[in-house]
C-alpha cells in the first residue's frame, strides 16, 4: 500500500540548516532562575511565521488597499495581487482545470463551508479518529462515524465496507485527515480516494497538518477538495483555503451572504429582493477579503516549494527519528501510536509519562526549560481516549501524580516541528524530558483554571 512517500535518515542525522521564522532568539525567563531561547515545539498547533512571509507581507503593507471594490491604485494593485494569490495556491496544490480555490478563515471554517453545500441527502463517511474541525462540521447530515482503524489498510477496509453499504444513488462525502495531529501517523489518502470514487462518493482531504510537510497534489491524490489553514503553514494572519470542485460550491447558497458574493441585487414590486450570486470562488467570500493573509499563503507556498519539499521531509524525518529514539531511551514513557512504529509520520509526537499528569510535565518543560509544547486531548478527544485507553474524567491536581506508575492517563503531551525547528531545541527537549523523569521538578506548581501552573513562591 502507498502511503505519501518518506525519504528516510539515518538516526540522528539532519540533511540541512532550518528556514528561517520569526521568534527564533525571543528570550523566556525560566522560573529557576535566568532565561533562554524559547523552543517553539508546538508547531501543530500554530506554526511560527517564515521570515519570507513576514518580509513580503512587510513589502506588500505599505501598498494594501481594499479588494475588489476601489477604483485607486492600491486597490488596483491589491486586488491583483489578491487574484494572483489564488493562482499560486491552485499551483502549489496541482488543481485541476475547473477547480476553485475559496479563501476562508482556517480549515476549520473551509470544511464548515463544505458542510453547508452538502447536497440534500447527502451521506457523510468519518473515521471517529479525526480531529474535530472534520468530525463535527457535519451535523445535518447522515453520518456514519467509522471506528478507529490500527493499520492504514484496515482503514481502507473498514471505508471499502461502509460504503458498500451506502445507498447508491445518494451523495457520499469521504472526510480524512492526511497527517494525524496526535500521532502524526500519514493516512492512505490515494487508498481512500479510490475506495470513495469506486463507490459513487467524493473525498475531502483535511491537510492542516500534511501541508505544512508534505507536498500536496489534489490530482495526483485523486481527493475531490482539499482543506488547510494559513496558521499551521507559517503564515499566521487569519486565513485559510478550500480548494476543489466547483459544482457543489457553485450549486449551493452562498456560506455567507453579503457584499462580494453578489453580482446583482435588485428590489421586487412585491418589496422583497433578488439576488443573482457569483458563480466564481467569490460565492463564498461575502465580505472584506483578508487580503494580507490571502497574500501570506501564497508567499509561504512559494517559500516552501522554493525551499524545496525534497530537504523539508529529509530535514525533518531526521528530527523525527531523533525525538522517537530519544524518547525511547526514556522508559517511562509511552509514545501514542495507531498504525505502529513502523508508519511513516509527520513531526508530530504525542506521548505519555508514567505517573505524570500531563499538564504537570508540559508546565515544568515550559517553566524550567523554556520549551513550548501541548498538553491535553488536542481537538481529537476520541482519538486520544482510544489511545490512553483511558475514560472521560477530569485530570486530578497537579503537584501530586495524577497516576500511580502503570496507570492510564487522562491527558497527553504532544511535541511537534518543522522546517522552522533547530537540532538544538530537539536536543533541549530531549534532555528535558530525560531529566524530569529521572529527577523530577524543580519547582511547585498548582492548579488553576484546570491547568498546572508554576506556585509563585
Ligand atoms: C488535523 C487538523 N484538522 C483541522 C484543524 C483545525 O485547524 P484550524 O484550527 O486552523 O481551523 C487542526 C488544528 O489543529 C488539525 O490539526
Amino acid at each position: 500500500m502507498s502511503v505519501h512517500p518518506v525519504s528516510t535518515c539515518t538516526p540522528g542525522s539532519v540533511a540541512t540548516a532550518p528556514l528561517e521564522v520569526l521568534g527564533r532568539d525571543v528570550r523566556v525567563p525560566l522560573v529557576t532562575g535566568g532565561e533562554v531561547t524559547y523552543a517553539a515545539l508546538d508547531y501543530a498547533a500554530s506554526a511560527p511565521a517564515l521570515q519570507r512571509v513576514w518580509d513580503d507581507v512587510a513589502a506588500y503593507a505599505p501598498y494594501y488597499g481594499s479588494v475588489h471594490r476601489g477604483a485607486g491604485y492600491l486597490s488596483q494593485l491589491s486586488t491583483d495581487l489578491f487574484e494572483q494569490s489564488r493562482a499560486t495556491v491552485a499551483d502549489f496544490l496541482g488543481c485541476r482545470e475547473g477547480d476553485q480555490v475559496v479563501f476562508t478563515r482556517s480549515t476549520t471554517d473551509s470544511l464548515n463551508l463544505l458542510a453547508s453545500v452538502l447536497p440534500a441527502g447527502t451521506q457523510v463517511f468519518v473515521f471517529e479518529t479525526e480531529h474535530h474541525a472534520s468530525l463535527l462540521p457535519w451535523r445535518d447530515a447522515r453520518v456514519t462515524y467509522l471506528t478507529a482503524p490500527r493499520t492504514p489498510e484496515q482503514a481502507v477496509a473498514s471505508l471499502e465496507a461502509a460504503l458498500a453499504q451506502r445507498d447508491p444513488y445518494g451523495p457520499a462525502l469521504v472526510c480524512v485527515t492526511g497527517a494525524s495531529n496526535v500521532t502524526g501517523e500519514l493516512w492512505p489518502v490515494r487508498e481512500l480516494a479510490d475506495a470513495a470514487h469506486a463507490h459513487g462518493a467524493r473525498i475531502v482531504l483535511d491537510a492542516a497538518q500534511l501541508a505544512p510537510h508534505h507536498p500536496v497534489d489534489i490530482a495526483e491524490l485523486d481527493v475531490d477538495w482539499v482543506a488547510f489553514s494559513g496558521h499551521k503553514l507559517y503564515a499566521p494572519f487569519g486565513s485559510g483555503v478550500l480548494a476543489g470542485r466547483a459544482d457543489w460550491l457553485q450549486e449551493a447558497e452562498p456560506y455567507l451572504a453579503g457584499g462580494g458574493a453578489s453580482r446583482k441585487v435588485a428590489r421586487r414590486a412585491d418589496g422583497g429582493v433578488d439576488v443573482e450570486w457569483h458563480s466564481t470562488a467569490a460565492r463564498h467570500e461575502a465580505g472584506s477579503p483578508n487580503v494580507i493573509g490571502v497574500y501570506s499563503i501564497a508567499s509561504a507556498c512559494r517559500a516552501l516549494t522554493e525551499a524545496g519539499f525534497d530537504s523539508l521531509v529529509e530535514r525533518e524525518q531526521g528530527l523525527v527519528t531523533r525525538v522517537r529514539a530519544g524518547l525511547a531511551g526514556v522508559p517511562q514513557v509511552r509514545v501514542l501510536s495507531l498504525f505502529g512504529d513502523d508508519a511513516p509520520r509527520v513531526g508530530v509526537i504525542s506521548f505519555v509519562v508514567d505517573g505524570w499528569n500531563s499538564s504537570h510535565f508540559a508546565a515544568a518543560l515550559s517553566a524550567e526549560y523554556g520549551i513550548g509544547v501541548r498538553d491535553g486531548l488536542f481537538c481529537a478527544h476520541p482519538l486520544v481516549r482510544t489511545l490512553l485507553g483511558s475514560e472521560p474524567t477530569e485530570p486530578g491536581e497537579c503537584g501530586s501524580p495524577e497516576t500511580e506508575p502503570g496507570e492510564k492517563s487522562l491527558n497527553a503531551i504532544r511535541v511537534s516541528f518543522g522546517a522552522g525547528t533547530p537540532d538544538e531545541h530537539v536536543d533541549r527537549f530531549l534532555g528535558a524530558v530525560t531529566e524530569l523523569v529521572r529527577d523530577g521538578a524543580k519547582w511547585n506548581y498548582r492548579t488553576e483554571d484546570g491547568r498546572c501552573v508554576p506556585a509563585r513562591d
